[in-house]
């Protein structure tokens, strides 16, 4: 049984899209077959998911001329060489520019995905098909798409808004636990930089969503949603507010780097991201002793790592830090908070309150 339960609308003009969240949405293709374009469509998936929901998918996109591409899971394979292969995918398909592009799993899939449609034919339309909690209440939305390097994450890649983003709430039923967690860290984020009230309200149903509660998981999707709907509208490109949604990545980023793409969950690595960003807020004076317990608090009760793992070199993670795409002439720039609900941006950070806080961390 389908059951559209929210739609969001990202208000961007002409490029405008539904965010459309709900329970059996993949197999009720009327709910998104009027975003497809052109005859020709490439689902892209990967290992894990393809076997569960692709079927659904191409089992709606019956007349279109039709190829699949699936990868090996993981961040491991957000490279350019795995766009590559997408490009031949397309090549190989006779994707022309008025094809679309199917982004069907997680925030690796989408990503990837997404950065191979904004560069095919200089940018084709896409659909985000998320099927993880992470993707569905944040990387599916916003159309930041890219790819990994050695030296950095997301080093390489470029904006392009999807056509509509279909969150089926069903997918969540095969997620593994600890993907679970790494998307509620996603979540906490959005009660940590605005919202103090959806903060209150993670604390009081914590154990619902634990639990794979089926509303609750759908109410908190849409509310993340809508605030990243309502930051992407005012501030697309990242000139101002939106790079607020990165609170605890800059940290996140360089720990993921760090200690080898794939050992750190993204959401895990931005769970222990934000906890340093609180501690070097407070040492900076911004915000109290008690906003960081009642952070870690939260993040400790979704069973997410709080601490830098023992043995990473602070100065591989300041390094790191130093290539963040949020910086600039030089310049170290972290987001921090005056406490739950209040992030803002830090300038020109020195460089030894970071070095304090990741040797403080462990
Ligand atoms: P992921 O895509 O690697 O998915 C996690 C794992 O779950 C994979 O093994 C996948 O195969 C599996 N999986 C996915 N859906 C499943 C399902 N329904 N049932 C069973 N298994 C399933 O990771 P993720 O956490 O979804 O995304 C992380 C990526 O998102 C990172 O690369 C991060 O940089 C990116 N990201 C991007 C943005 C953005 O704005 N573009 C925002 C946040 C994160
Ligand atoms: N995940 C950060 C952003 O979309 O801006």
């Amino acid at each position: 049984m389908s059951a559209l339960r929210h739609e969001i609308r990202v208000e961007l003009g002409a490029r405008a899209y539904p965010i459309r969240i709900g329970a059996g949405l993949l197999a009720n293709a009327p709910c998104w077959r009027n975003a497809i374009t052109g005859k020709h469509a490439l689902v892209v998936s990967d290992e894990n998911v393809a076997p569960l929901y692709l079927q659904r998918v191409t089992a709606g996109l019956r007349d279109a001329t039709l190829s699949t591409w699936i990868l090996p899971a993981g961040e491991a394979h957000k490279t350019l060489d795995s766009a590559a292969k997408i490009f031949a995918a397309l090549a190989q398909l006779g994707a022309s520019r008025d094809a679309t592009l199917i982004a069907l799993g997680g925030g690796v899939v989408g990503d990837l995905a997404g950065f191979a449609a904004a560069c095919w034919m200089r940018g084709i339309a896409f659909v985000q098909m998320p099927t993880t909690l992470l993707a569905m209440v944040d990387s599916s939305v916003g159309g930041k798409t890219g790819v990994d390097l050695p030296q950095g994450k997301n080093l390489v890649g470029a904006f392009h808004q999807p056509r509509a983003v279909i969150a089926d709430t069903d997918t969540l039923a095969s997620l593994p636990d600890r993907e679970l967690r790494a998307g509620l860290a996603e979540v906490v984020k959005y009660g940590a930089l605005g919202d103090a009230d959806f903060f209150d309200w993670l604390e009081v149903n914590a154990a619902a969503l634990l639990a794979r509660d089926p509303d609750a998981l759908a109410d908190c999707i849409a509310h993340c949603c809508a605030q990243k709907a309502g930051i992407v509208a005012r501030d697309e490109t990242e000139r101002g507010e939106r790079a607020l949604l990165n609170f605890g990545h800059t940290f996140g980023h360089a720990l993921e780097t760090v200690c080898g793409y794939g050992v750190l969950l993204h959401g895990e690595a931005v769970a222990i991201g934000m906890c340093l960003a609180a501690g070097l807020s407070q040492r900076s004076g911004r915000s109290t002793a008690a906003d960081t317990t009642r952070l870690r608090d939260l993040l400790v009760r979704f069973g997410l790592p709080t601490s830098i793992p023992a043995g990473t070199d602070a100065d591989a993670l300041l390094a790191a830090m130093r290539l963040d795409k949020k910086n600039a002439s030089g310049r170290l720039r972290v987001i921090a908070w005056r406490g739950v609900g209040r992030a803002e941006i830090f300038d020109d950070v020195e460089a030894a309150a970071i070095r304090a806080e990741l040797t403080a961390a462990r």
